[in-house]
């Protein structure tokens, strides 16, 4: 069977500075909050830390010859904010912007379109070691951050992410395992409150610009939980527990519907959370986007006997890898849902999706890896599906365009689709590499 989409669905690939670019003092750059955090021990698989990763500082003709090779018709890519601004408030450094300058020049050179975060998790150290997201002074500095941004790219980034997964936020403030490490709830749930102001006023201050050409949204990923055994009383509490409080539930509510869910204030009296907030908040966070950007790798069963053996997995690094079952066939339900409870009413994009194989030694059968490509197409079909059942879904980017820093698993997990040798920083592509190029230059595939 041929599955066909549209002559103008955007088909992508996707990657993040500080997963790729290394070049962690080079060009003027300062520490961001993963610099640091990736050394204390044992915060990353194997002791990895991002300081070469990809090398992308360097090697950026060489990344866009790969997209060349791909033939991708837009990358997501994200702006460093500690190599734009290094200590987050103070001057813009002229080497950075030269850096975005020159790539961005690369991509309209060969009519990839830009598709640009502003944030991608990596907030300069200074910033964080004054509370980070914490402090609502961050309003402000992300403010003057995103206008640096706009006022030198906005002419030539077409499409414009404020933040990326603003669940990593919460993870890094809730849960220890990202940066900066801390396990406070209560903290936790102010930084992303405060981080979604940022994203409301950077999206005004977008309007106020009046760029033409450019649209402006947010990337949320979903992972939707599931109750195993839907006549079990715990698993239904605990996928509802895991959609709302704890999961795209506390992000899509203030961002599309308007203020936080009766569940999740009730959870929030319930723990003793008060969150600070300012007149006008709740409006700011809710500010029209153009589209929305939908991180998708996978649905979950909730089995609340298996959860202890669950979170052990997820304990050691990944998410994907340690997950047992693929269940993408959700993707159906997860488009539907967008649409029909969070009146998602705009454009869609797959921002991201894509699976990790774990590193060996083996080269080879890294670069044989057809359990990706079926990976895949398991994600395109169910895609193909919503689509033809009225979700407007706009295009697809792959997670990602080489192996890179795969944050707290280090570079133990492999989502490229080019294989990266560590040592000498060459890219090979991967068997699906070639395959996906087939898919974009036929606009589908056959299965
Ligand atoms: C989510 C993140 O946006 C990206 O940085 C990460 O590498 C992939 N998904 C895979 O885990």
């Amino acid at each position: 069977m041929k599955y066909a989409f549209p002559k103008d669905f955007i088909w992508g690939v996707a990657t993040a500075a500080q997963q790729i670019e290394g070049g962690m003092t080079d060009g003027g750059r300062g520490l961001s909050n993963w610099d640091v955090f990736s050394r204390i021990p044992g915060k990353i698989n194997k002791g990895g830390v991002p300081d070469v990763a990809c090398d992308s500082y360097h090697l950026v003709e060489r990344d866009v010859e790969m997209l060349k090779e791909l033939g991708v018709k837009s990358y997501r890519f994200s702006f460093a904010w500690p190599r734009i601004i290094p200590d987050g408030t103070g001057a813009v450094n002229p080497e950075g912007i030269a850096y975005y300058k020159k790539l961005i020049a690369l991509l309209k050179e060969n009519g990839i379109v830009p598709n640009a975060t502003m944030f991608h998790w990596d907030l300069p150290w200074a910033l964080q070691a004054k509370g980070g997201f914490g402090n609502r002074d961050m309003v402000k500095w992300f403010t003057r951050y995103a206008e640096v941004l706009l006022d030198n790219f906005g002419w030539d980034v077409d499409y414009w992410v404020t933040f990326n997964e603003p669940i990593a936020t919460y993870v890094g403030n809730a849960a220890g395992f990202f940066a900066p490490g801390l396990n406070d709830e209560a903290w936790a749930r102010q930084c992303v409150h405060n981080l979604m102001v940022c994203h409301g006023e950077a999206v005004k201050l977008f309007r106020k610009k009046n760029l033409p050409n450019a649209k402006i949204g947010i990337v949320v990923d979903v992972w939707k939980h599931y109750p195993a055994r839907p006549d079990n009383a715990e698993d239904v509490a605990s996928a509802e527990f895991n959609n709302e409080i704890a999961g795209y539930g506390m992000f899509l509510h203030p961002l599309f519907l308007g203020g936080y869910s009766e569940k999740l204030m009730k959870h929030m009296r319930d723990n003793g959370i008060v969150l600070r907030m300012e007149p006008g908040d709740y409006e700011t966070m809710c500010q029209q986007v153009d589209f929305y950007g939908l991180n998708f790798y996978n649905g979950l069963y909730d089995n609340v006997d298996e959860e202890r053996r669950r979170k052990q997995a997820v304990a050691e690094g990944g998410n994907y890898q340690n997950r047992p079952e693929v269940h993408t066939e959700v993707l159906v339900d997860v488009l539907h849902m967008l649409k029909d409870v969070y009146k998602i009413n705009v454009p869609i994009f797959i921002s991201e999706n894509g699976m990790p194989q774990t590193d060996t030694p083996d080269v080879e059968s890294l670069l044989n890896d057809q359990e990706r490509i079926d990976y895949i197409k398991g994600v395109l079909k169910p895609l193909r599906q919503a689509m033809d059942e009225g979700v407007d879904v706009r295009g697809y980017y792959l997670w990602s365009l080489m192996d890179n820093f795969e944050w707290s698993a280090g570079y133990e997990a492999r989502y490229g689709v080019y294989y990266t040798n560590y040592e000498t920083l060459e890219r090979v592509p991967k068997n699906s590499a070639k395959w996906y190029a087939k898919v974009i230059e036929e606009g589908g595939f056959e299965d």
